[in-house]
């Protein structure tokens, strides 16, 4: 099937020419009910590359990667540990939002492997744009397409390890996965890990 290959720009690949060419991706069917590709933001030299799932209902309404609930708690959490968002490139594994409808409301549906493979180009694009000391993958798909398909986020999450697009690269929890947790005691303890990951990754990347 088609992936988004064919529409990555032959020669001129900054952020800016790949963010452009995107906005015409139809390289998987997510494009077709969504509103607008959610391209990564951030400087060209940042030394630090979150990589997300894919944008939800907020992001799809903005363009603007993780500035929905979500969003709001990876920010939090940055700031609390002295990461600064204006340093950091912020993006996601799938640039489309995909979602099923219950009533006026739009769901999140997770993205397949085929869907996660045909985007896959534009991540790695933008990582051999910007060649960053460090990854940081929020969730499973993020793990899988950076960590490999056996990455288990439970078993494996804040460990530090090399990988082909940076020096290092960590996975941790999905920030809507901790919003999602019912039982607040294990919703707490699971912060506190999400925390624990972020600063480590702040003192890793300088
Ligand atoms: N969840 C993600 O994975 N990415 C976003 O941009 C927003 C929510
Ligand atoms: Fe292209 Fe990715 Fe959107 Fe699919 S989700 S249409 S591959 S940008």
């Amino acid at each position: 099937g088609p992936t988004a290959k064919s529409f990555l720009p032959t020669s001129d690949r900054t952020l800016a020419s790949l963010c452009n060419a995107a906005m015409a991706c139809e390289g998987c069917d997510i494009h077709r009910d969504a509103s607008r590709v959610v391209f990564g933001r951030g400087p060209a030299d940042a030394k630090l590359v979150i990589v997300g799932e894919q944008p939800g209902d907020m992001e799809d309404r903005s363009g603007e990667p993780f500035i929905g609930p979500a969003g709001q708690l990876l920010r939090r959490t940055m700031a609390e540990v002295g990461l600064d968002a204006t340093q950091v490139y912020i993006t996601n594994a799938v640039k489309h939002f995909k979602f099923k409808l219950q009533g006026k409301r739009r769901l999140h549906v997770k993205p397949s492997s085929r869907e996660i493979a045909a985007c896959r180009p534009w991540l790695e694009a933008e990582l051999d744009a910007i060649r960053p000391a460090m990854i940081l993958c929020l969730g499973a798909t993020a793990a899988s397409v950076i960590k490999g398909p056996n990455f288990r986020i439970t078993r494996q999450r804040g460990e530090v390890d090399k990988c082909d697009h940076a020096k290092w690269a960590m996975a941790t929890y999905h920030p809507s996965a901790l919003l999602r947790v019912p039982d607040e005691n294990a919703r707490a303890r699971m912060m506190a890990m999400f925390t624990e990951d972020l600063r480590r990754t702040a003192e890793h990347h300088r």
